[in-house]
């Protein structure tokens, strides 16, 4: 029996690894703009890291992440998420000294032990990127004029829901008014919101539940125990969206799967990816790089979920085509594929993307390989052509063909042939 994936892991196959790879490069040059450089962290940390992070009484740190002991008894967790393991090199390097303001994204998977459905995967990606080193509220309106921006570029329409979560201050208030009003409501809590009253009353607000979600319509809103700077914070990441032109929606009700956020948090949000609506999200997470050891900086930022995002494209018809070749050569007999092997790596060097049947069928099945490869042209190599120095070239789309003479000058041959292809695009 043939070994299959794993359940959650998932293979992106030619025909998809396009739409990605658009995503990435869009991404990227946006970042770059914004002027935020790229970091690489390691995919397995210390599970300490993500529990001082994330938080111990959070979904992902109690019962989603990859933790394992490994052969040394060290414990280890796959990463289920970027900013911790950026703030970990951050603080690790003592990235603060060469720019006051450190500006980082990375790519790359992240592993949740999450029940698979659409759009929720045990190993996915994100494009994560953080702030460090300000805790202006132009930072929190310009990072997410950053993120709309991608999605803009790639085509998607999404909405942007923000809340504020408060600080160390003002945060204890709301948490008690909490509390009591879930006391009071304690008998018609599920059994998750009961626990989470004791453990981590906030994420009460995050519940799926339908009849929890119904009770907490009435429930305090964070925003009315905000103190004055996180007021006064969060009118001012307001009044900077706006003046971006930035929609966005106040959602109360936001609180975040992640125990590290303060003051501002935000959501792009979609009404066609089903249960699975975030295409990315972010906060504010002031206190962390201390708390992590390193500097008293703020930070903030926001990670986008690839697979989400690619799934949007394809339900927008937005999906990239599969990568295709420019010229196929069909060589026909000993002598012509001898010289097909030369020909096509001219044509690579020259720049164009050449492939070739090294299998010597015959013409037909090669035309049709050219086709079912999409390539734009053939460059027909037959024993007759090549006795008279010459090959067939083959416009795929409009059929048309015509004779082109060989030179011993392979170089200069395959760019005055790039010529030609390029002139004619099919
Ligand atoms: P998060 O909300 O846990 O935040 O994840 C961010 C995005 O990653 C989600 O909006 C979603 O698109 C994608 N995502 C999360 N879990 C899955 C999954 N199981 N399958 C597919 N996609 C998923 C964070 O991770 C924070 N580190 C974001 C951040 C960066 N905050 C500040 N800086």
């Amino acid at each position: 029996m043939s070994v299959k994936a794993l359940k959650g892991f998932k293979d992106i196959l030619p025909g998809e690894v396009e739409t990605w790879q658009r995503i990435e490069q869009t991404a990227r040059d946006i970042f770059q703009r914004f002027g935020f450089n790229e970091i690489k962290v390691p995919i397995l940390e210390k599970t300490t890291l993500f529990k001082r992070s994330i938080g111990e009484a959070t979904d992902i740190v109690e019962k989603e992440m990859y933790t394992f002991a490994d052969r040394n008894g060290a414990s280890l967790t796959m990463r289920p998420e970027g900013t911790a393991p950026v703030l970990r090199a951050y603080v690790e390097h003592g990235l603060q000294v060469k720019k006051p303001v450190q500006r980082l994204y990375t790519i790359g998977p992240m592993f949740r032990h999450e029940r698979p459905q659409k759009g929720r995967l045990r190993q996915f990606h994100q494009l994560s990127a953080e702030v460090l080193g300000s805790g202006l509220a132009m930072l929190d309106a310009e990072v997410m004029a950053m993120a709309a921006l991608v999605l803009r570029e790639l085509g998607l329409t999404v909405s942007l829901e923000i809340n504020s979560l408060g600080c160390r201050k003002c945060r204890p208030g709301f948490n008690q008014a909490l509390v009591d009003f879930l006391a009071q409501h304690a008998d018609k809590l599920c059994n998750d919101c009961e626990r989470r009253r004791q453990t981590n009353p906030l994420r009460v607000l995050d519940c799926k539940n339908e009849h929890c979600r119904e009770q907490y319509k009435n429930s305090p809103s964070i925003l009315e125990h905000l103190c004055k700077d996180c007021r006064e914070h969060f009118t001012e990441v307001r009044k900077n969206l706006d003046l971006l032109n930035i929609d966005y929606k106040v959602n109360s009700f936001m609180v975040r799967g992640l125990d590290y956020y303060c003051r501002t948090t935000f959501e792009l949000l979609t009404d066609n990816l089903g249960a699975q609506s975030a295409v990315g999200a972010g906060g504010r997470y002031d206190g962390l790089v201390k708390q992590l050891g390193g500097p008293d900086v703020p930070g903030i930022g926001f990670a986008l979920g690839l697979e989400r995002l690619a799934l949007l494209m394809e339900h927008q018809g937005l999906s990239s085509p599969e990568s295709k070749a420019d010229i196929f050569i069909a060589a026909l007999g000993e002598e012509a594929l001898n010289r097909a092997f030369i020909l096509v790596h001219a044509l690579r060097n020259a720049g164009l993307a050449a492939t070739m049947d090294h299998q010597g069928r015959s013409l037909k099945n090669q035309m049709k390989q050219a086709g079912r490869m999409g390539a734009s042209f053939t460059l027909i190599m037959g024993e007759e052509e090549l006795s008279r120095n010459k090959v067939i070239l083959r416009d795929m789309a409009s059929r048309e063909q015509q004779d082109l003479e060989l030179s011993t000058d392979l170089s200069s041959w395959a760019a005055d042939l790039k010529k030609i292809i390029n002139q004619n695009p099919s």
